[in-house]
């Protein structure tokens, strides 16, 4: 049973001991992704190149006992295919060559042809699902429209969101027209990925957090929910959703009523008061501070001992961080973690 931990919780369905995996789990803090990234020459090279995905993929998987896999890939493939012009400056993140900031620009987007332009995304996943072999169900993924904007209208990562927010406020049906256009690509960009055998899916609204709750419902929660509703069932029947807003704490009761499998947990809301407001309706996942990875291994293991009991022994809960690993960590102190997860939790 312990390989299919992860799908079991997603179904609040009774396990062994908590599955765990973690929001990039494959990157820059393990060596063996830095040195197949220097030889591949750039971050995009690896994402496209369906053989190199599979392996980084992987790499996490080899070290660490973890209980899914994620696809190796961005959020900024959609963006990319539609010829925005996306490339990464070290030490800056992305950027885009063509900010799409006006009505004009707007109107002039479509979604992409999936199997032309991403077909390099449903052939790794493919390799991967032929490499697990059974043992270890993936996780597909993508960008929530409003995180996508986020990046494509200010050109790069952003702290005031200023071309962003004020077309939001001028330019409604622009706003909403650039949005609708993003959720088309990504149901179908995630139809594309479930056909091609993810187990489940994960939307990354990384930056759903910055809005007043109204507009979050409006221009960030409303397109997820149209989505979740696209997706059809893969080759192994439904596949189980993870919605993921960062900052999202306050409104997990709206989160739910767009119909996710799960809602993923940043660490601000303490995790018995998630499962008190939404533990009946979905199951949740999370919510470490990232930071416990820059804690020494017994600190890290207070820290999973005290979210798993504020959990509790219903059934429900996927172990993870309530963000990204960083570049920083330890590789030994992820092991750590995942270990105590498994030592604590076991039934
Ligand atoms: O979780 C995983 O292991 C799967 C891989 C994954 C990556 N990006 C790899 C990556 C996933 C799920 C993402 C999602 C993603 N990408 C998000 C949402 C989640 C989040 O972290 O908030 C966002 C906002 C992006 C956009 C993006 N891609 C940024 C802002 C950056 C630069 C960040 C940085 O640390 O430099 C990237 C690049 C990126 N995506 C890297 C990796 C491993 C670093 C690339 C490198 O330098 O080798």
């Amino acid at each position: 049973m312990a390989h299919d931990r992860f799908l079991r919780a997603l179904s609040r369905e009774p396990v062994d001991a908590t599955p765990v995996w973690l929001m990039r789990q494959a990157g820059r803090y393990l060596p063996e992704y830095r040195a197949l990234r220097e030889k591949a020459g750039s971050f995009l090279s690896l994402c496209q190149n369906p053989e190199l995905a599979c392996e980084v993929t992987l790499q996490p998987l080899r070290r660490f006992n973890l209980d899914a896999a994620i696809l190796f890939s961005d959020i900024l493939t959609i963006p990319e295919a539609m010829g925005l012009g996306l490339h990464f400056v070290a030490g800056e993140g992305p950027k885009f060559e063509h900010p799409v900031r006006t009505p004009e620009a707007i109107a002039k987007l479509a979604v992409p042809d999936i199997e032309d332009e991403l077909g390099y995304v449903p052939a790794a996943i493919k390799l991967i699902r032929r490499e697990l072999d059974g043992k270890t169900p993936l996780i597909g993924f993508a960008g929530s429209p409003w995180t996508l904007a986020t990046y494509i209208v200010e050109g790069g990562p952003s702290k005031n969101y200023e071309h962003l927010k004020a077309l939001m406020f001028n330019e409604p049906a622009a706003m909403h027209q650039l949005l609708d256009v993003l959720a088309r690509s990504t149901a179908a960009y995630l139809n594309a990925q479930i056909a091609a055998g993810a187990q489940a899916v994960q939307i990354f609204d990384t930056w759903g957090g910055v809005l007043s709750p109204a507009n979050y419902r409006e221009f960030s929660l409303n397109y997820m929910q149209r989505i979740i509703a696209d997706l059809k069932p893969g080759p192994d029947g439904h596949v189980p959703t993870i919605v993921f807003t960062k900052g999202g704490g306050a409104w997990l009761e709206t989160i739910a009523d767009a119909g996710p499998t799960a809602i993923g947990l940043d660490w601000t809301i303490n995790i018995d008061e998630a499962v008190a407001r939404v533990g009946d309706r979905v199951a949740l996942q999370g919510n470490a501070d990232p930071a416990i990875l820059y804690a020494k291994p017994e600190r890290i293991r207070t820290e999973v001992a005290d979210i798993l009991t504020r959990f509790g022994d219903t059934p429900g809960h996927i172990f993870n961080l309530g963000h990204g690993v960083t570049p920083q960590v330890p590789p030994e102190h992820v092991e750590a973690l995942v270990e105590a997860v498994h030592e604590f939790s076991a039934r």
